[in-house]
């Protein structure tokens, strides 16, 4: 029998978060702290980070539970991210749920973030389901996947060098715009012409066929340089360019990830697509998802609060493997880097 409440926390990188949830979608308790700390150097800095979990977390669990209305004795599954993310911080959360499922005598799961990402939209959309084709956009990761069922995600595509979200914070950083990165370049191309500085689309070109090493690959790492070197050319990031340069690099980027999902729509002949990953924000990429797939389409993205790190997207998660593969053995470790389960290549 499939436990009805779990539990999950999520420590990856600089968001404390726990989470309760009732069977497939039913969020009774979710509490998110954003860790404020990092803000000031411009990125998150991994012991910061790891120490902010260690304060917040007992903290964090305790609201959530309260917000449920609900003893952690009734709890059925304890659900962690176990990686990829920052080691130090990870640890913080695997720690935390092993303990508290030995005490309680629970069975633990630990759930790969992205595959968490993943399933945050089905927690509010119930035909988010697979069949789909998914893009994971996230500040580590870029990946574009086939989905014919939960658990089984063939690789399409993924970046060569920088993650869409990386791309994002590095641009930001360069226009001088405070992290992350993604809302500040949105809030300022707002009131940008995306044509004043065109910029290149990396990978994409109309002569690419499927089969081609390329077909579905991103890079980001030389739309950033691109922006550097047009800075350069500029003497700097002025306040009347600066919103035309973050329109022109969000229009890039939009523009290669948008494209690479429709290639991957076509050959599928899939019209769903799931997004996740904190970039799936993006008002752009989502408005360009929808025209470019037409009314016959369907657009499936999360709404912000669970589209960025959060633990409810791991409760998700943890529900589906638990029932697949049952319980982690106690020896569970924290892992910085770790392989999607059922990666298909
Ligand atoms: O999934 P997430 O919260 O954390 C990771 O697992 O990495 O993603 C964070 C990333 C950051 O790089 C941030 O700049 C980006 O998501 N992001 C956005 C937007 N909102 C957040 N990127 C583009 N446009 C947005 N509106
Ligand atoms: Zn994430």
């Amino acid at each position: 029998m499939s436990p009805e409440l779990v539990l999950a926390v999520e420590t990856s990188c600089d968001e404390t978060s726990a989470a309760v949830l009732r069977g497939e979608r039913e969020l009774l308790g979710h509490v998110i702290f954003s860790q404020d700390v990092h803000r000031v150097y411009g990125g998150v800095v991994p012991e910061l980070a790891s120490r902010a979990h260690l304060r917040t977390l007992d903290a964090v669990v305790a609201a959530a539970l309260r917000e449920a209305g609900v003893a952690v004795r009734e709890v059925e599954l304890i659900g962690v991210t176990a990686g990829p993310g920052l080691v130090g911080a990870l640890l913080v959360g695997v720690a935390w749920a092993k303990a508290a499922a030995w005490a309680l005598g629970r069975p633990v799961v630990g759930v790969h973030h992205m595959e968490a990402h993943l399933f945050a939209t089905a927690l509010e959309h119930p035909d988010a389901q697979p069949p789909f084709v998914g893009l994971l956009v996230s500040g580590g990761h870029t990946l574009l996947l086939w989905v014919p069922r939960w658990g089984e995600y063939h690789l399409l595509g993924e970046t060569r060098d920088d993650a869409a979200g990386e791309a994002f914070d590095k641009a930001a950083k360069l226009l001088g715009l405070e992290y992350p990165g993604g809302p500040s370049i949105e809030r300022a191309a707002a009131a940008g012409d995306p044509t004043r500085h065109p910029l290149p689309r990396p990978l994409l070109h109309g002569g690419q066929r499927p089969g081609d090493a390329d077909y579905y690959a991103f890079s980001f790492s030389g739309l950033k340089t691109a922006l550097r070197v047009r800075l350069q050319q500029l003497g700097g990031a002025s306040t009347e360019e600066v919103p035309h340069l973050a329109a022109a690099f969000q229009a890039a980027a939009v523009e290669v990830l948008a494209r690479k999902t429709l290639r991957a729509v076509e050959q599928t002949g899939c019209r769903r697509v799931v997004l996740g990953g904190g970039v799936a924000n993006s008002r752009a990429l989502r408005d360009e998802l929808r025209r470019r797939l037409g009314a016959a389409g369907e657009l499936f993205a999360p709404s912000l609060r669970l589209s960025t790190d959060n633990a409810a997207m791991i409760a998700r998660a943890a529900r589906f493997r638990y029932a697949h593969d049952g319980a982690a053995p106690l020896e569970l470790n924290a892992r910085a880097s770790l392989p999607l389960p059922g990666l298909v290549r």
